[in-house]
């Protein structure tokens, strides 16, 4: 608690209400409100949670203007350099970096629970073969709450532990799964022996018919990309996950709530639309007027893989994967090369123009995943899925970090109501 304290005044009586305020560890502190609707009957009006901290965390830390990240202290900059995404999962989740011993047995656990309950590859056959790959995982992650109810007792420490490694193991064979009913080509079972992001390459790309030899550079981006997408604080599909869980739901439902959270546009799913913008832009000359489209008040078009809630300066991640993005394309000498030109120099006219300077928009992480994922042979309506798998991690961490706080209460916001008043039922007859 910190020695600061707000002072309300209510203007009908006059009287003075003191809030508290609470310092962390880093960043602004925040006035605590909870005792203002008993103590003055008013509730604060805040609707996209810009200026609300909606719980205490001790996982990841940003800071919007100076284009911080840090998961448990460790700038982003530097895991991204020196660990891999097996090592930030245990980083996110238990709160400090493994020894030696711990990496194994941890890497180890994830290894051998990749295998998914047989019964559940028959689920995919109910999908038609178009299907939205996120609608199948968040469906058949949503399913696993039938098939692992024997180990979820939220209350039970080890149970969540199994839970947490469980969904970080399996998401991976899900995903896949839907990747190769949207083929038409059979599924490919894990190989233990393989990185957590080559085993991914693997059941993505490996087919029955012949050998499949995994690209180095493309498992190296592949781990990249999961570092930089593990965990974000408090987002939208976060938030989701916390939401959900709040109510004691069983958190393999947690995590397809926030699978469908991450799917939206504005969020995960900018990835896929930034891969369609630039598709329909199609040529250098016609950049202008697509940004004149984004300027444009009256359109709805934004261009897509730029601004964020938090970030006003730029971001770290997107600074990170500009670089890799370079590099692999460069090595494996995809024929996407003229899209990561138009990317680059969409983002070149941007970022001179004063509506983006003046709003602050500057080219997010998603602005360049998509042109990876491309490059990697993926499918545009895979790339939110990668998005999703990498950030399992973060939404298991928060779901646990929750249920573990012996305070947490039932998430269950108020509202501001601006319905009719009360009015008497009418008859058919007289409307
Ligand atoms: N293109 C054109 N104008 C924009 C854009 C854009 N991409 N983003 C924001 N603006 C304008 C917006 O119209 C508004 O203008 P005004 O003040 O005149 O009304 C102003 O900038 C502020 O925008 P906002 O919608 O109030 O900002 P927000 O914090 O609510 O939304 C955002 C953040 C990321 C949803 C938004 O910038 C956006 O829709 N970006 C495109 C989608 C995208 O790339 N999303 C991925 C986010 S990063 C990955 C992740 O974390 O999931």
């Amino acid at each position: 608690m910190s020695q600061k304290n707000f002072r309300l005044q209510n203007p009908e009586t006059g009287k003075d209400q003191e809030l508290p305020t609470m310092s962390g560890s880093v960043g602004p502190d925040v006035v605590d409100i909870r005792g203002i609707y008993a103590a003055e009957g008013v509730f604060t009006f805040d609707p996209g949670f810009a200026s609300t901290a909606s719980c205490e965390s001790k996982i990841t830390y940003i800071d919007g203007g100076q284009g911080i990240l840090m998961y448990r202290g460790y700038p982003i900059e530097q895991l991204a350099k020196e660990s891999s995404f097996i090592e930030v999962a245990y980083l996110l989740l238990y709160g400090e970096l493994p020894s030696g011993e711990q990496l194994d047995t941890f890497d180890q656990s994830i290894r051998t629970h990749t295998m998914i309950n047989e019964t559940m590859l028959r689920l995919f056959n109910g999908f038609h073969y178009d299907a939205h790959p996120m609608a199948m995982v968040a469906g058949v992650v949503g399913s696993m709450s039938a098939f692992y109810h024997d180990t979820t007792d939220i209350q039970n420490p080890r149970h969540r532990d199994i839970f947490a490694q469980r969904i970080i193991a399996k998401i991976p064979t899900i995903a896949a799964a839907a990747y190769k009913h949207s083929a038409g080509q059979p599924f490919s079972y894990p190989r233990n022996d393989l990185s957590y992001a080559g085993n991914l390459l693997h059941m993505f790309f490996s087919v029955p018919a012949e050998p499949y030899e995994i690209d180095e550079v493309a498992e190296e981006a592949l781990d990249l990309l999961f570092i930089l997408h593990a965990d974000h604080e408090q987002n939208c599909s976060t938030s989701t996950v916390r939401l959900a869980g709040s109510s004691g739901a069983n958190p393999y439902s947690a995590i397809a709530a926030g699978i469908a959270a991450l799917w939206g546009p504005a969020h995960g799913g900018a990835n896929e639309a930034v891969l369609r913008m630039l598709t329909e832009i199609g040529s250098v000359d016609r950049i202008e007027q697509y940004v004149a489209k984004a300027k444009d008040k009256d359109d709805p078009f934004r261009l897509m893989g730029f601004g964020h809630r938090v970030y006003k300066n730029f971001d770290p991640r997107a600074t990170l994967i500009r670089e890799a993005c370079h590099k692999v394309l460069a090595k494996l000498g995809r024929v996407d090369t003229p899209l990561f030109d138009l990317a680059l120099r969409l983002e070149e006219i941007a970022l001179k123009d004063e509506y983006f300077i003046e709003k602050k928009l500057y080219p997010n992480v998603d602005f360049y995943s998509g042109i990876i994922y491309r490059a990697l042979g993926l499918p545009t309506s895979m790339f939110t899925v990668m998005f999703a798998i990498a950030r399992t991690v973060g939404w298991v961490s928060h779901w646990t970090e929750m249920i573990a706080d012996k305070d947490g209460r039932i998430g269950r916001p108020r509202q501001l109501y601006t319905g009719p008043v009360k009015r008497d039922y009418q008859p058919i007859t007289k409307r």
